[in-house]
């Protein structure tokens, strides 16, 4: 499987390529960045799969390019407005996902269930102060899957990575839902198996892990 980064010298999509370079089953054709200077259009002739982790504001594009040529995306990058994908005309299939870590979807899960048993809840997402987008998805994706009006808190400080608790609260007392990303390689296994699975999804755009696990 012929694997591409978009974002490849950032944070997470550095991250990416040592995935993709020590799973056996892929191979890292292509690391696009504009600090590398390889855009995008230039590695999807050798790609079957694009990874995307780069900006709000660049996401859409790449992915559009992608879809296009007929190589499917797996989308990490956060705060753009995933509703575009939809009307993209192209052969490749999407798979966007706020929180590839596998706490982060049991914690999103394990909300929306307890939001229909107590009277109100807050979250309170924590990362690190290098991160553009506030809210962060995973918090606004939490609040969409529960039930009621949930008000976000986002801090930023460095030092942090990504984290978030929920916060539930009725009469005399309180339950706490949290989890903590401590290191990037916790998003990993969640991107290898989307990358894994992407091109057999029956729809598309997917969004959320949950739909691949
Ligand atoms: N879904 C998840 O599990 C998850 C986890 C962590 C972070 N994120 C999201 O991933 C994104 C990236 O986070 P980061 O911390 O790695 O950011 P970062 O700033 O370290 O990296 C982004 C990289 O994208 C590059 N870039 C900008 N425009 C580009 C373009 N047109 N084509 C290719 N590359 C381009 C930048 O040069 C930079 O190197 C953010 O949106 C963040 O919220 C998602």
């Amino acid at each position: 499987m012929r694997v591409a980064v978009a974002g490849a010298a950032g944070r997470m999509g550095a991250t990416v390529c040592d995935a993709v370079t020590g799973a056996e089953d892929m191979e890292l054709t292509g690391r696009a960045d504009p600090e590398l200077g390889v855009a995008v259009a230039d590695v999807l002739a050798d790609a079957d799969v694009l990874v995307d982790f780069t900006r709000p504001d660049t996401a859409l594009e790449n992915i559009r390019l992608a879809v296009a040529a007929g190589v499917h995306a797996v989308v990490g990058t956060t705060g753009f407005d995933v509703g575009a994908i939809e009307a993209m005309p192209g052969e490749g299939k999407v798979l966007v996902a706020p929180n590839f870590a596998i706490g982060a979807v049991l914690m999103m899960q394990f909300a929306a269930q307890a939001s229909k048993h107590m009277a109100k809840a807050e979250i309170i997402e924590l990362h690190h102060d290098r991160k553009v987008d506030a809210p962060s998805g995973t918090a606004a994706r939490t609040a969409d899957l529960m039930d009621g009006d949930v008000p976000i808190h986002s801090v930023r400080l460095p030092g942090l990575v990504a984290h978030q608790e929920v916060i539930l609260g009725d009469v005399g007392q309180t339950l706490t839902i949290r989890h903590d990303s401590t290191d990037r390689t916790s998003f990993m296994p969640g991107v290898l198996l989307a990358v894994r699975k992407v091109a057999d999804l029956d729809t598309s755009p997917v969004i959320g892990l949950e739909h691949l696990l």
